[in-house]
């Protein structure tokens, strides 16, 4: 895939600012960043109802049926392609393309290299198909136990009913054993220009 535009790799305030006159993308990386806060805003309320009404078991079917609802219901409300991502995923239908794994990839070597894995985003403009597209990810990182209940499904100690549930539903699952502070993955927009 040829890459067209670099835009930025969104770190700092004086290279977002940079950009306000970079062809108009400064207002798509914007209206990106916060498609990426509703859709956690949605899901983080959905999922802590569940886990208040019935545990992880039941808040699994949150993740397994509202969480794809919730991006397909974005997709059309601002007329732009949003998912999930990661470099291990639960549902291999969340696989990342070869975009979204280099993406993935420089965000685990930006954390690396001292980073805060708070402001880990990407935009760029490439090529698909022959016409542009605006491309974005931000990383999602995994909270404490205190903060979320993440962990429970995705950590290294999952309580054995709730392991049980996610093998039989992802025999596939790559989405265990990660610790506070780790990209679990990303949410990724695609938007034709
Ligand atoms: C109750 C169990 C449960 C909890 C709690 C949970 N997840 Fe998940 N997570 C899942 C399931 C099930 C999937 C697969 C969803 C699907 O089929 O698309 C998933 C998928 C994901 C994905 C998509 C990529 C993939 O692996 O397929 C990300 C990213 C993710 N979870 C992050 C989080 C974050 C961040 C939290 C905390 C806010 C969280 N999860 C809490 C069960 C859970």
């Amino acid at each position: 895939m040829k890459r067209v535009i670099a835009i930025t790799l969104l770190c700092c305030a004086p290279l977002s600012s940079a950009l306000a006159d970079n062809h108009g993308n400064q207002a798509r990386v914007d209206r990106s960043k916060a498609v990426v806060q509703e859709f956690f805003g949605k899901l983080k309320g959905e999922l802590e109802a569940a886990m208040k009404e019935g545990g992880p078991i039941k808040a699994i079917e949150v993740c397994n049926r509202v969480a794809p609802g919730i991006a397909h219901e974005l997709s059309s409300k601002h007329d732009m392609n949003v998912a999930r991502t990661s470099l291990k995923t639960r549902n291999p239908d969340n696989a990342p393309d070869a975009w979204e794994t280099a993406v993935l990839k420089k965000f685990e070597e930006r954390k690396a290299a001292g980073e805060s894995p708070d402001t880990l985003a990407f935009a760029e403009v490439v090529d698909s198909g022959g016409k542009k597209e605006f491309r974005f990810m931000k990383a999602i990182i995994m909270p404490p136990a205190d903060k979320m209940p993440c962990l429970k499904c995705h950590g290294t100690d999952i309580d054995p009913a709730v392991a049980a549930k996610l093998d039989a539903l992802y025999p596939k699952d790559m989405a265990r054993g990660y610790k506070a502070g780790d990209v679990r993955g990303a949410f990724t927009l695609r938007q034709p220009m």
